[in-house]
């Protein structure tokens, strides 16, 4: 039975609101485990290497958002100068930048079984607006991509956490140094995982 790993960013509206604790719990209760937890102010290299610094990243990003504003019968031109998917990307990631160093980030690193999973129902969609009631970011956060873009800015959606099994691997080694990373049992694995 694999365990996954996933980082968990408190970012900088989440921290400025006061929401640490309130996120935390939500990770905590439903049994995931804790494995790292920091407070940092996130260096400009930090951010660039967590966010892929990759045409294929940057396309990505770019091509969600022009389906975004296509579904809402936006013209992306209008906001980004440019309608190329890579170049929209980029200047996504220099805004991510800018807002990840608004204020220190509230960094956690979790483990469980289908981990990856839990973290994506328990964040909700990363456009707020589009995030159930009940996840962090329904529950915390209305933002929509269309006002962000218009002000020059990213979604402020309270929450980073790992996309895929790959990238949480990825995301806590980048953030946490090995010995940042503690190894122990939660009273539910004893149930979950009998030894
Ligand atoms: S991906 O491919 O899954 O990594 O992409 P995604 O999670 O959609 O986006 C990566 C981060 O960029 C932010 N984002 C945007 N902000 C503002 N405007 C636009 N158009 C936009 N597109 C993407 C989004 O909040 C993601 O940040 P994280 O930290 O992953 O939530």
């Amino acid at each position: 039975m694999n365990k996954q790993k996933a980082l968990i960013i408190i970012k900088p509206d989440g921290v400025q609101r006061g929401l640490i604790g309130k996120i935390t719990t939500r990770f905590e209760q439903v049994g995931l485990k804790i494995i790292g937890l920091k407070f940092e102010w996130a260096t400009e290299e930090k951010i660039i290497a967590h966010y892929p610094e990759t045409d294929t990243w940057f396309k990505k990003v770019g091509e969600r958002t022009l389906t975004n504003y296509a579904k809402k019968g936006l013209d992306a031109k209008k906001v980004f100068g440019t309608d190329d998917a890579i170049k929209i990307g980029k200047t996504v990631k220099k805004w991510l930048i800018n807002y990840l160093q608004e204020s220190p980030v509230f960094i956690m690193a979790v483990e469980g079984y289908e981990c990856i999973e839990i973290v994506r129902k328990l964040s909700g969609n990363t456009i707020p607006v589009l995030a159930n009631p009940g996840t962090i970011r329904g529950d915390f956060s209305h933002d929509s991509i269309d006002l962000a873009n218009e002000q020059n800015r990213p979604l402020r959606n309270i929450i980073h956490a790992s996309d895929t099994v790959e990238d949480g691997e990825k995301e806590v080694s980048l953030w946490f140094e090995k010995d940042e990373l503690f190894d122990y049992e939660r009273a539910d694995e004893k149930i979950m995982f009998p030894s």
